[in-house]
């Protein structure tokens, strides 16, 4: 029997209770916990619907406020991990799930497909789906590449969504991740970096669901709204960077479906607006740092404060603008971050206007192969 979490923040009650109601239904959930960050208005909304859910169901559905746990920024990490530690301490129940609360395309077939892949014996199952072309870009440009530069024979690099907040953990897992003090640090954005990480550099077995009809999140406005994101994203890896994870650990990624056109033709984030951001924000400092980048980038990206300029940040010059990034990067200081910020930009920009110009296929194989080619050239020169 399993426990359902839902962590969220500032969501539309009405999307979360619906959740709620499906997930409590399904003949394998014998609870529902929602971890609010804070007694926000959802926060409100759900508690007062769920002694009713309770009672019409004879299970139990719980909201509770996240404990404070880790070191850095409280967020999503603080909320996943009070969801492990209510798991084990308040149930004895044999799977966890978690699902972000945002999801509109929620059905009974997520829990479904996760249950029946635990039932074959693997200790962890991630969902994947289908994203646009321009979405995702932290997990590709940052998360996808950096575990190809810092683990490339392990199963890391392979994970389809690494940032996935739709998971099934076994009790095993959800105990090793609580007695992992990196992963209980990691109150902010990089908790599922660190799920994930953790999960495979512990050895369990990893099977991936295909789910086709995706999450229809909302997509974002200029990249800014994943600033902070991004930040921690990067930080929680270069945190990684000298432990080892092991080879050949069991991991079954499951063949994907035809992808829709709405997820095809749909644009990432506003092109415009993030253009525009190149220009700004510069710091006599910044442009002092750029000095450690190799020469291409460093000209490059100067040249973006007048001009913006993209094609130079190719697949080449990101896997060495990303070493750079794992040696030199300060996370508390606001001029890399800025920096960070700008180089992933003109990434992104870049690789929008090379590569997904040419349609979605062409711009996911080259996505996977670019992963490849980066696990490739690791591998060789460590
Ligand atoms: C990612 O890159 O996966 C983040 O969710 C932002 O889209």
């Amino acid at each position: 029997m399993s426990v359902v979490v839902f962590p969220f923040k500032r969501e539309d009650p009405d999307v979360l209770l619906k959740n709620v109601r499906i997930a409590v239904a399904h003949p394998r959930v014998r609870g529902v916990v929602c971890i609010g960050a804070d007694e926000d208005a959802c926060f409100r909304a759900a508690a007062a619907a769920a002694p009713e859910i309770a009672r019409a169901t004879g299970k139990q559905v719980e909201v509770i406020v996240q404990e404070r746990i880790g070191s850095k920024r409280p967020g999503k990490g603080d909320g996943m991990n009070t969801g492990l530690r209510y798991f084990l301490t308040k149930t004895d129940h044999k799977r966890i799930h978690f699902y972000d609360a945002d999801i509109l395309s929620f059905s009974e077939e997520w829990i479904t497909k996760a249950e029946d892949a635990a039932d074959q014996g693997y200790h962890v199952v991630r969902h994947y789906f289908p994203r646009a072309s321009t979405d995702a870009m932290i997990t590709w440009f940052i998360t996808r590449t950096g575990f190809a530069l810092l683990w490339p024979r392990s199963e890391l690099p392979r994970i389809e969504q690494p940032l996935g907040g739709e998971l099934l953990l076994t009790r095993p897992v959800a105990e090793a991740l609580v007695a992992d003090p990196r992963v209980q640090a990691q109150s902010d954005w990089g908790i599922d970096t660190l799920y994930t990480f953790a999960t495979v550099a512990g050895g369990f077995s990893m099977y991936e669901t295909y789910l086709g009809v995706g999450k229809l999140h909302k997509l974002y406005g200029t990249l800014t709204d994943l600033r902070t994101m991004l930040i921690e994203c990067f930080s929680a890896l270069q945190s990684l960077a000298e432990e080892k994870v092991p080879e050949g650990t069991v991991h079954h990624v499951e063949y994907q479906g035809p992808v829709s056109e709405t997820v095809k033709t749909k644009i990432g984030y506003n092109f415009d607006g993030t253009l525009a951001l190149l220009a700004q924000g510069w710091t006599e400092r910044q442009l002092a740092l750029l000095d450690l980048f190799p020469a291409r980038v460093r000209d490059g990206l100067a040249c973006c404060r007048s001009f913006p300029q993209l094609g130079f940040m190719d697949d080449e010059a990101w896997y060495d603008t990303y070493r750079v990034l794992l040696r030199e990067f300060q996370a508390d200081d606001p001029d890399w971050q800025e920096l960070l910020f700008k180089l992933w930009i003109v990434r992104v920009l870049g690789y929008t206007v090379t590569v997904a110009l040419r349609g979605y296929d062409v711009a996911m194989h080259h996505l996977h192969g670019m992963v490849e080619r980066y696990a490739r050239r690791a591998a060789r020169a460590p």
